[in-house]
């Protein structure tokens, strides 16, 4: 179905890999597409409930943009490429159901930019990360100026994005970048346990915690005021009167998802 993503869902947890590991999983313009379609997917089809993004094999996440599409762009096509990068990474930041980077190698470049658009992100030990675009003359595009400063702090991303280095998995962990570092072969089964927990809460309320949270950082919108309303609106579920009544009555809450 996707050219270069292998898809799979099991118990609501939908698993993206990119798929391309000859080229350490690079993101060229198929995987964009197939990313931006695979969120539709995901927005849409009701049997997933969360989402894992990854990349195939022992040794990258993604390993940046495709630098072989970059040479002979134009200004013009250079901003068009990191708008269309950013609008398809918004989707995934806004996604109503949770997504989780499993980082499973190196994420640079628009690799890590992608980690950096899931909701929180778990390392393996062997993962490393960095914004090597001045290496080439270039900067992030895909929101990696930004959201790099979010997560770390100015002064971090601001070595980072300057010096094009790149932080193993301890420090990242230690920069707040990562929730958890664990051995490959652990990896997925460890964001498994956590979407496992997730997946048993009211699922309207889970995606009210992400948009307020997101809101934070948009400025266009006062992050106060879409608590106020997202807390308001979930007086009128379903799962709301399900939740407050199971802990009232003692026994645990089954929740709809309505
Ligand atoms: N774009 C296109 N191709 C890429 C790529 C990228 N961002 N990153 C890796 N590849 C390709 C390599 O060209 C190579 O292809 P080939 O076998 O056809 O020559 C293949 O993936 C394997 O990479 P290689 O460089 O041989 O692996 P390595 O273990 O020696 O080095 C890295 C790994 C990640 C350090 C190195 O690949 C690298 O620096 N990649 C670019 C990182 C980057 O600048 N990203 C930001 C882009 S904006």
């Amino acid at each position: 179905m996707y050219q270069t993503l292998v898809t799979d869902l099991s118990n609501g947890i939908f698993t993206i890999t990119i798929n391309r590991p000859d080229k350490l999983n690079a993101l060229n313009q198929q995987v964009m597409s197939d990313l931006s379609n695979v969120m539709d997917e995901v927005y849409q089809n009701k049997d997933i409930q969360s989402v894992i993004i990854t990349g195939s094999g022992p040794k990258a996440f993604v390993a940046g943009a495709d630098i072989s599409e970059f040479s002979g762009a134009s200004v013009a096509e250079g901003k068009a490429l990191a708008k269309r990068g950013q609008d398809i990474f918004f989707k995934i930041e806004n996604c109503p159901k949770p997504v989780i980077a499993c980082v499973n190698g190196f994420a640079l470049g628009g690799g890590c930019e992608l980690a950096m658009s899931c909701h929180f992100r778990i390392a393996s030990e062997n993962a490393k990360f960095g914004q090597p675009e001045v290496n080439l003359g270039l900067i992030p595009g895909y929101g990696g100026t930004q959201r790099l400063v979010q997560l770390i702090g100015k002064g971090r991303a601001m070595e980072l994005l300057m010096g094009a280095g790149m932080i193993d998995a301890a420090t990242a962990l230690q920069y707040g970048l990562v929730n958890y570092v664990v051995p490959q072969e652990e990896l997925i089964a460890k964001a498994i346990a956590i979407l496992q927990v997730i997946n048993s809460k009211a699922p309207v309320a889970v995606a009210k915690c992400i948009e307020a949270a997101n809101a934070v950082f948009d400025e266009s919108k006062n992050g106060f005021e879409v608590e106020i309303n997202a807390f308001g609106d979930c007086f009128a579920t379903e799962d709301m009167k399900e939740g407050t009544s199971a802990f009232l009555e003692k026994r645990k809450a089954i929740f709809k998802g309505q």
